[in-house]
């Protein structure tokens, strides 16, 4: 039974390897639709950058969406130190032949999810929850045909990657992150605890480019540029391969350990804006509203990405 899901990204190496993972997997992933945010890099290099990997996949015939430009209420923050100034620094820039989707993509997941079946569709946010933050605001009527939400972003033990105390997609915005967080519908959080641990080594980019096709050769590439800050920041060998954890979930969920609990965002202080308090062990009556995720089998994740990476 295919799953039907929309992936809401900025690429991003991490989220362009998430989308390559989650085309190589047609039997249990139907994608509707890939909608881009502004994030990583600004919108108009997000869009372009996702209709790329389309092309490099083969799939022209994917439906990419344009979205949202700038936070719900915050001045945009972008991370060109990390992943380059085109956003996918580590392959050659071309123009691609997937074509942009008129449509706007917060209308675009309205309008799906409006003509989808209760508890159908599920999200794969990869970047600032602009998008959907907006998309549940302006039509909360999609909430319930949201069947899971599983998103990369937060932290816990790991502190923050872009703030002391916030993780670049919850800090981007934190607005919209509050709105997503507390929908009601089943959430799968995929923070910097667990991303963390899936670190692309050198050994695990080398096996990559030995698969030798495009769609490795890209990924091999964009890892080898993805990697020099993380390494340089925290000494440890290779960046976290933070996007496509979530499409990992969906394949293969065993290869991680969740735990059901709180977690709520921080839309007042600035001094910890974006913060995500997990409360892992319960010392609150807070409602449980996601699975946080804090472990995964590194090697099984890798081994699970070389297999479908093969497929191209
Ligand atoms: O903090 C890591 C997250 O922020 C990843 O999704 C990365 O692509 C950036 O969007
Ligand atoms: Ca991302």
């Amino acid at each position: 039974m295919t799953r039907k899901i929309i992936i809401d990204c900025d690429p991003g190496q991490d989220d362009a390897v998430a989308l390559f993972l989650a085309m190589s997997s047609p039997d249990e992933l139907e994608i509707l639709g890939i909608t881009t945010v502004a994030g990583n890099v600004p919108l108009a290099l997000t869009q372009r950058n996702a209709r790329m990997m389309c092309d490099i996949a083969g799939h022209q015939d994917m439906a990419v969406f344009a979205g949202c430009e700038k936070p719900m209420v915050r001045d945009a923050i972008t991370a060109e130190n990390i992943h380059g100034n085109t956003g996918i620094d580590g392959v050659d820039v071309f123009e691609p032949q997937t074509p942009l989707q008129e449509q706007h993509a917060v209308d675009f997941l309205i309008e799906t999810l409006m003509a989808a079946a209760d508890a159908s569709i599920t999200l794969v946010p990869t970047g600032p929850l602009t998008n959907i933050g907006t998309a549940m605001q302006k039509e909360p009527a999609i909430v319930g045909r949201v069947k899971e939400i599983v998103i990369m972003g937060g932290a816990m033990r790991e502190g923050g990657n872009r703030s002391p105390s916030a993780e670049f997609n919850i800090l981007v915005d934190p607005h919209a992150a509050r709105i997503v967080y507390s929908c009601g519908r089943p959430i799968v959080a995929m923070g910097l605890d667990v991303t963390h641990q899936v670190l692309s080594t050198r050994d695990r980019v080398d096996r990559i480019r030995k698969l030798d096709n495009p769609v490795a050769d890209a990924t091999a590439g964009m890892l080898s540029f993805f990697h020099r800050y993380d390494t340089k920041k925290y000494g440890s060998e290779g960046a976290p391969l933070h996007d496509p954890c979530t499409i990992a979930w969906l394949l293969e969920p065993s290869l991680f350990e969740t735990r059901e609990c709180n977690l709520s965002v921080e839309t007042e202080s600035e001094l910890t804006m974006g913060h995500t308090a997990v409360d892992f062990w319960h010392v609150t009556d807070r409602p449980h509203n996601v699975n946080w995720t804090y472990a995964v089998d590194a090697d099984g994740f890798y081994a699970l990405l070389n297999s479908r990476l093969s497929r191209f």
